[in-house]
């Protein structure tokens, strides 16, 4: 594990957006495989990666970009993580179409579900560890991450399942997620924290292996790769109690 403290969401963003570049150059043979995240904090990444001299770098014709949760919305909707990757990178990066693999929101929770774990199996064809190459994660202020809420059923899916639907009841939502499971077979996690409305959620994530107390109730704590790495970047603010 490597844990970065940067200046601002800025330079957690330059950092991120090197990473990614890094391992594209790196892993683009034959396809470079990154996972997505919604929320507000990827946004200056994806707008970096969208411009020079990312843009012109990176070998976007050997990228695939996968989704690790969306919002049971129409991509249209401002609340749709496709959408907004439609709108920070798709709209810059010359990345082919059938590069994109969103999770389908407009569908009914388990179909949606099902349909994305069986296109995620047909591309990878019967490979099962070291799936992707890159999982890039945001955390919540309640500790979330994708859409792996406290106290849900995502957070107890049998074990093989790569995607499930997952009802949130504190937002009356549902919300498509990729399980622990998948996020830990990659070969690289790097989690973007940024705020001081984190400083709590990401010391959770951080305590000790065994300090129940000091780790509360934090789901970002299932995400612990098998064999890749997991890195941290984060700004001061959010490292405050760190
Ligand atoms: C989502 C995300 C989610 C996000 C965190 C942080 O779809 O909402 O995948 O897990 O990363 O909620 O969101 P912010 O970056 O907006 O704080």
């Amino acid at each position: 594990m490597t844990f970065q403290v940067f200046k601002d969401i800025g330079e957690v963003s330059l950092a991120a957006a090197r990473l990614f570049a890094v391992l594209a150059s790196e892993r683009a043979n034959p396809t470079f495989n990154v996972v997505l995240s919604g929320g507000n904090t990827p946004r200056r990444l994806l707008g970096l990666l969208g411009s020079s001299p990312h843009v012109e770098n990176i070998p976007w014709r050997n990228v695939h970009l996968f989704f690790g949760d969306e919002r049971c919305v129409p991509a249209n909707d401002p609340e749709s993580n496709y959408g907004m990757v439609r709108h920070e990178l798709l709209s810059r990066a010359p990345i082919p179409e059938e590069n994109v693999h969103p999770i389908d929101g407009s569908a009914e929770p388990k179909a949606a579900a099902e349909r994305y774990a069986e296109e995620i199996r047909d591309f990878f064809k019967g490979r099962s560890s070291g799936l992707f190459d890159l999982v890039l994660l945001g955390l919540g202020e309640d500790c979330h991450t994708l859409s792996l809420f406290e106290g849900t059923a995502a957070l107890e899916a049998p074990a093989g399942r790569l995607v499930v639907e997952n009802y949130v009841e504190k937002l009356s939502k549902w919300r498509v997620t990729m399980t622990p499971e998948l996020v830990n077979s990659a070969s690289v996690v790097a989690f973007l924290v940024s705020g001081s409305s984190k400083a709590k959620a990401l010391k959770q994530a951080l305590a000790k292996e065994g300090d129940v107390r000091a780790a509360g109730k934090c789901p970002a704590r299932a995400i612990r790769p098998e064999s890749g790495v997991l890195h941290w970047l984060v700004d001061k603010d959010s490292a405050a109690l760190v």
